[in-house]
């Protein structure tokens, strides 16, 4: 471990502090603050010279103030000569910018993994991406992550019967799909429409609720405009309880108030984000991923298998 180096930006301090416990190493000495124009001002304060370089940081909101740090991070650490760099994106923002979805705008989620591969990361390892197909934006080796596990371990001890996995809209029936197997539970599926940035309808359900305990499994939660109809049609078709295990908790704009009103019975998220004090409900569960993160870190660093992880 001697030559394992652990950095992190501003994004999620308390993850990466958490990862390093884990570990059993102290967090590596980089300082982070700004000049007084506002611009980033990066300072790495030990050696790291041939040292296997992870630097930590969310893509979350500020986004682009904190890719920003971790571009100008990555930089400092490059030409500082360490030896191997893996950018470790617990959330991946601007994700959902994956495609030209209509004339004339950009592919963002592929500009960010070029200014992130540019800037020299080697490697990069991220938890539950948007799209899978985003890992081919990077030319680099990328090891994708999955908090499937960690949510269901929770669940499990629920004891829950009548299960019945829920994906808010088509784009996440592998993810539902896959954890629909780890709880032998029943698959549904929303027919969702997206309306506006912060605004979704729900068209059908695909599936039987009725009666069932529900579980809506999600990559991101946002704005809530989708969980909220998802909710709302879910209770229509006779759900009984309806429980949220969401990976990465944006939650901005109106997400706050859409939820106070929903019938939910809790959410669950990860810590890949910082979640307020503030938007720290009852309801609400943070659980974390530091572990998963760091036994990848050790597994890297060491030359191991990271699939294995899964079996
Ligand atoms: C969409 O494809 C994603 O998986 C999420 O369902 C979506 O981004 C959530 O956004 P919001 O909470 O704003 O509806």
């Amino acid at each position: 471990m001697d030559k394992l180096t652990i950095f992190t930006g501003t994004s999620n301090t308390a993850l990466a502090r958490n990862i390093c416990k884990e570990l059993k190493i102290d967090l590596g000495d980089l300082k982070v603050d700004n000049f007084t124009d506002g611009e980033t001002r990066i300072k790495i304060n030990e050696n790291v010279r041939g040292k296997d370089v992870f630097i930590i940081q969310s893509t979350c909101s500020p986004a682009n103030h904190n890719l920003m740090e971790l571009l100008i991070m990555i930089d400092a650490t490059r030409r500082a000569s360490a030896r191997r760099i893996t950018a470790v994106l617990p959330y991946f923002g601007y994700a959902r910018q994956d495609r030209k979805d209509q004339p004339r705008v950009p592919i963002t989620a592929k500009l960010v993994a070029n200014l992130i591969t540019r800037a020299g990361a080697d490697r990069i390892l991220t938890i539950d991406l948007h799209a899978g197909q985003i890992q081919g934006f990077f030319d680099v080796p990328l090891d994708h992550l999955y908090a499937v596990s960690i949510f269901v371990d929770y669940f499990k001890k629920k004891k829950l019967k009548d299960i019945v996995i829920v994906s808010p809209d088509v784009g996440g029936i592998k993810m539902a799909r896959a954890y629909a197997k780890r709880f032998e539970g029943g698959l549904a599926i929303v027919d969702k429409r997206r309306i506006s940035d912060t605004q979704a309808e729900a068209m059908h359900i695909m599936g039987d609720v009725k009666g069932k305990n529900v579980i809506i499994v999600d990559d991101i939660i946002a704005t809530a405009g989708s969980i909220v109809e998802a909710i709302s049609a879910l209770k229509k078709n006779g759900a009984k309880d309806i429980y949220a295990a969401i990976s990465h908790p944006v939650l901005c704009g109106p997400a706050m108030e859409r939820l106070k009103g929903a019938n939910l019975k809790e959410l669950v998220v990860t810590d890949t984000i910082p979640v307020s004090e503030e938007k720290k409900m009852a309801n609400v569960t943070q659980l974390s991923v530091a572990s998963l993160l760091a036994e990848a870190i050790k597994r890297i660093h060491d030359e191991e298998s990271v699939s294995a992880l899964f079996e």
